[in-house]
């Protein structure tokens, strides 16, 4: 396995002032002194992609989209494209996040296309699953993220340039964590699916990153976990100090 991947998603948040002023600061921090361990992503709103695309030259901290649409270009009034988003910089794409499952009604056979459009314009796609509250509640957790898994991968299992982000919905935005050993029964299975569906090398060469209120204080304990490859940070990501401190932990 190779290096973990801490992943910011700034969801719809950043002004081009003070979000850039975040971004400088990451940056420096990235350019001076030793290398992290870790690699750092930073997928912020759309209209950031091209400022950070330049604060981030050099630093090594990747850029990444939100979202993209399944085709690379035509009449789709308020999208982004694959294809714009790594013209913009960018090397990685969430596709599947549960609030566009949520907010704009995505199934997994949309969050597939996404995932295979991103894969077309060279962008390593992270695909998101988790359950709900009440499907964690009624026992359900592991068969929901595993028709999820199943649904929404992208074909072509010998290419391995593909994340999956376990975030719990009832975890992400509310200061939940899911416990360390239900995190590990989750991404456990991911790995056990990822090895049925892609062979056991191309399985095990697949990140896994937790997502879900992440932060400097709870990052150690998750980062440990076996199969955890990383984290997708929300809220914490916004602040370079506390993104930072994950990032080094
Ligand atoms: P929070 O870290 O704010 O809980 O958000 C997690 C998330 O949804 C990242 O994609």
């Amino acid at each position: 396995m190779g290096r973990q991947l801490i992943a910011g998603n700034w969801k719809m948040n950043g002004l081009f002032g003070p979000g850039s002023a975040q971004a400088k600061e990451l940056a420096a921090r990235a350019s001076a002194g030793t290398p992290l361990a870790a690699e750092l992503l930073v997928c912020p709103p759309a209209q950031l992609l091209l400022p950070f695309a330049e604060i981030f030259q050099d630093s090594g901290i990747a850029l990444g989209g939100q979202d993209c649409h399944t085709a690379a270009r035509g009449a789709h009034t308020g999208d982004i494209s694959a294809e714009m988003l790594a013209d913009a910089g960018c090397t990685y794409v969430i596709v599947g996040h549960s609030e566009r499952r949520a907010d704009h009604g995505e199934s997994d056979a949309e969050v597939k296309a996404k995932a295979e459009a991103a894969r077309g314009a060279d962008l390593i796609p992270i695909v998101c699953v988790g359950e709900t509250e009440d499907q964690r509640r009624s026992g359900k957790a592991l068969s929901v993220i595993e028709g999820q898994i199943r649904g929404s991968l992208p074909e072509n299992p010998e290419d391995s340039r593909l994340v999956i982000a376990y975030e719990p919905v009832w975890a992400i935005g509310t200061g939940l964590t899911a416990k360390p050993s239900d995190v590990q029964e989750v991404h456990g299975h991911i790995r056990d699916l990822l090895s049925g569906l892609f062979g056991l090398e191309a399985g095990a060469a697949v990140r896994i990153l937790y997502g879900g209120s992440v932060k400097p204080a709870n990052a150690a304990e998750l980062l440990a976990v076996p199969n955890v490859d990383g984290a997708l940070v929300g809220g914490a990501s916004l602040l370079a100090e506390d993104f930072w401190a994950i990032a080094a932990t």
